[in-house]
């Protein structure tokens, strides 16, 4: 890092903050992480160190200088089938902050060591608390009655989920004893780790995607549509802040006990620090007791205990300056490798994952775990037999990050990595710059052909009610091979597949009806082309505006779409090349999906105003995506060569009959490359639609 200069600098901190905004809006919004939060924590604090090296990058908007927010949960976009969105928002009457953290004591040392100089001699004591991992929740009450509760959304406005909160069990709707006229508490909506496990039980049984981790169900459930369902998710609640500002106490651990005395849970679990020996001791304890807590908990929170004391330290525009979060890493657990499967996922690629000895790890049993590829095997060196360390990172499956050398049995055997496919027995390649092997077989490999369909139909692509079983159902029976024949499917078909009835069956086709209506950028993502997950798929389909312009678009325009590099723009440009995906196209265009966005595109240059052309012919995109480039630049195509035909636009091929009407009437031919010079930027210029276009 010392070593970096200011462009390196420059580029870094961009980085950072777009891989910061993306993740938060999985956490926050999706609800589906994917990397971890110590992952997440480390790259924050490399922005934050680069942002304090440089001042002229630093920026107002950068995600050091705000909170995550759960505002904006799109429909279909969290891994909740019933969520609800469009809860009304309301202000936060006090900023909802978040926490600093780290995962050094030092730096704990360094909090207490600031606080102590700045303080300058007054006497004050630490409350030590959980960090508990679940969704923050603000609760107002007036005259003794809940009135309102916001989750934290962006800190400033937060999303009204009040009728939802009434159904948790411990939140009260009428306090009792000496409670203040009106007053604000938060705190944390938690759900335990065993109706943790029977909601995602119930969920798999549905074949509806597992939550990855308690706080994610936590958040999902709590932003349920219908509140009696939020009643059955098993939430608990627990407060451990009062804004100073909403009441008249002496410190934070006065206010809590009154709050617990007017009938508000509270943890029990808390406890007054007088310095950083005691602070230690509660650390150490709670590291090794957690495991036997009912629900997740990410931490420990440091806060100053008396208010006035809080005031003289204030805040940050992110932090109070009052408080710190101390973050436990992941937890580990050591358990015995008994087999790996080699799993082939729709883009071919293959996954070693390995089958272990069940064993506990933060408060879930564990079976599996990914090796993620050949290197990462070689890597760790693993053997059968051998005992591996597991450890929770972001996603579903945990992972594998070491061997207990120490325990390996003499002989162990390496495992082989399979020359050929899992499934189809193709033989495996495996290009120089990739770390993982693929099945090149991608139209007759059943593994392949089943996860595209899988992919397709999945919540945050088509949206359609089905899943593994499904799939398997319908690719067995030879009802479904590629996404479009899911279109074609009739109820006589579907109530012939074991288990199926006649609800179920319309339950199906009414969501195939209903994808019809998904936009664009979703369609995009669900055709599943290499390296385009869903916010790529966005910015390409916001910057073309339609599949035809994507189709049309060179490598150039490509790689001007933002965060779109070589291997993706190359990815989307052979695919839109490859004969096979452009029937697949056409058939599910006529199946009526919507290959444009909805905004009426602008245009992209006045090249052709005023110009009728005509064509013939096959060119390199097709005819559609010629007819749409030439709208873009301002001129229409025409049907049949007139005296108004400004010049026929010849591929190859072309009707004889128009050719000699030109002749005659002396309208000049020119070929599609003559024709791309005609526009801006020298070809297809599609590109250019970026700053123009009104989405
Ligand atoms: S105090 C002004 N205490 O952790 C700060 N927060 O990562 C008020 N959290 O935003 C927060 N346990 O959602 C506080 N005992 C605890 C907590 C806690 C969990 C959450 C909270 C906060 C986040 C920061």
């Amino acid at each position: 890092m010392q070593f970096m200069d200011r462009t390196e600098a420059k580029n870094r901190i961009e980085e950072l903050r777009r891989t910061l905004e993306e993740n938060s809006r999985r956490y926050y919004v999706d609800n589906a992480p994917v990397i971890s939060d110590f992952e997440f924590d480390s790259l924050m604090h490399e922005l934050e160190r680069l942002e304090a090296e440089y001042p002229e990058f630093d920026a107002p908007d950068s995600p050091t200088h705000k909170v995550g927010s759960d505002l904006d949960a799109p429909a279909g976009g969290n891994a909740e089938p019933l969520a609800r969105t469009g809860f009304v928002q309301r202000p936060h009457r006090y900023p909802m902050l978040s926490l600093g953290n780290t995962y050094s004591i030092s730096e704990i040392e360094d909090f207490t060591a600031r606080a102590e100089k700045t303080l300058d001699g007054a006497r004050f004591s630490y409350s030590c608390e959980l960090k508990f991992d679940g969704t923050a929740i603000c609760l107002t009450y007036r005259g003794g009655r809940l009135v309102q509760a916001l989750t934290r959304g962006d800190g400033v406005y937060g999303d009204d989920v009040t009728e939802n909160a009434m159904r948790i069990g411990n939140i009260p709707r009428q306090l009792h004893g000496d409670y203040p006229a009106e007053f604000e508490i938060r705190g944390e909506i938690l759900m335990p780790y065993e109706a943790f496990d029977a909601l995602n039980r119930e969920r798999e049984d549905n074949e509806d995607p597992p939550f990855a981790n308690p706080r994610n169900a936590a958040s999902g459930s709590l932003k349920l549509a219908d509140p009696e369902e939020v009643a059955h998710r098993g939430l608990i609640c627990t407060l451990y802040h009062i804004p100073a500002e909403s009441v008249t106490f002496g410190s934070h651990w006065e206010a809590l006990d009154a709050a617990a005395s007017w009938g508000l849970p509270v943890s029990d679990k808390r406890r007054l620090c007088h310095g950083i020996s005691e602070i230690r001791e509660y650390i150490d304890y709670w590291d090794r007791q957690r495991k036997f807590l009912p629900f997740a908990t990410d931490g420990i929170v440091i806060k100053i205990n008396e208010l006035d004391c809080q005031r003289t330290l204030g805040y940050t525009a992110k932090f109070p300056r009052w408080a710190v979060a101390f973050k436990f890493k992941a937890e580990q657990a050591c358990t015995r490798l008994l087999s790996i499967d080699y799993q082939v996922g729709r883009t071919g690629a293959i996954t070693p994952v390995a089958n272990l000895e069940p064993v506990q790890l933060s408060g879930t049993v564990v079976r599996r775990a990914t090796l993620n590829n050949a290197d990462v095997m070689a890597g760790l060196d693993i053997r059968d037999g051998d005992w591996v360390f597991v450890e929770k990172g972001g996603e579903i499956i945990p992972k594998i990050t070491g061997v207990d050398m120490s325990r390996r049995e003499a002989g162990a055997q390496r495992p082989e990595f399979p020359s050929v496919c899992p499934d189809c027995g193709t033989p495996l390649v495996r290009s120089e710059d990739e770390a993982r092997w693929f099945c090149p077989n991608g139209d007759g490999c059943p593994m392949q052909i089943k996860g595209r369909l899988l992919h397709f139909m999945s919540r945050r692509a088509m949206d359609i009610l089905a899943g593994e079983v499904t799939v398997e159902q319908l690719y067995d029976r030879g009802l479904a091979r590629r996404p479009s024949d899911l279109y074609s499917l009739n109820k006589w078909q579907l109530t012939s597949l074991d288990g199926w009835k006649d609800r179920s069956a319309q339950r199906f086709l009414d969501s195939l009806e209903a994808s019809k209506k998904v936009p664009f950028e979703r369609v995009l993502f669900a055709m599943g082309i290499r390296y385009v997950g869903e916010a790529t798929a966005k910015g390409i389909a916001r910057h073309f505006g339609s599949i035809d312009a994507i189709a049309a678009a060179g490598m150039e325009e490509l790689l001007k779409v933002d965060d779109v590099g070589e291997v993706i723009a190359a990815s989307v440009y052979d695919f839109m090349r490859d004969p096979v995906q452009l029937e697949e196209i056409s058939r599910l265009k006529a199946a009526g999906l919507r290959f444009s966005a909805e905004s009426p595109r602008t245009a992209m240059s006045a090249a052709l105003e005023g110009r009728t052309i005509v064509i013939s012919g096959t060119f390199s995109i097709s005819r559609e995506a010629m007819k749409e480039l030439i709208a873009a630049h301002g001129g229409k195509a025409g049907s049949s060569v007139s005296g108004k035909t400004a010049f026929l636009l010849a591929g190859s091929k072309p009707g004889p009959e128009k050719l000699k009407q030109c002749e005659k009437l002396g309208v000049p031919v020119i070929s599609e490359e003559e024709f791309m010079k005609m526009l801006p930027s020298g070809n297809q210029g599609a590109g250019d639609v970026t700053e123009l276009s009104l989405f």
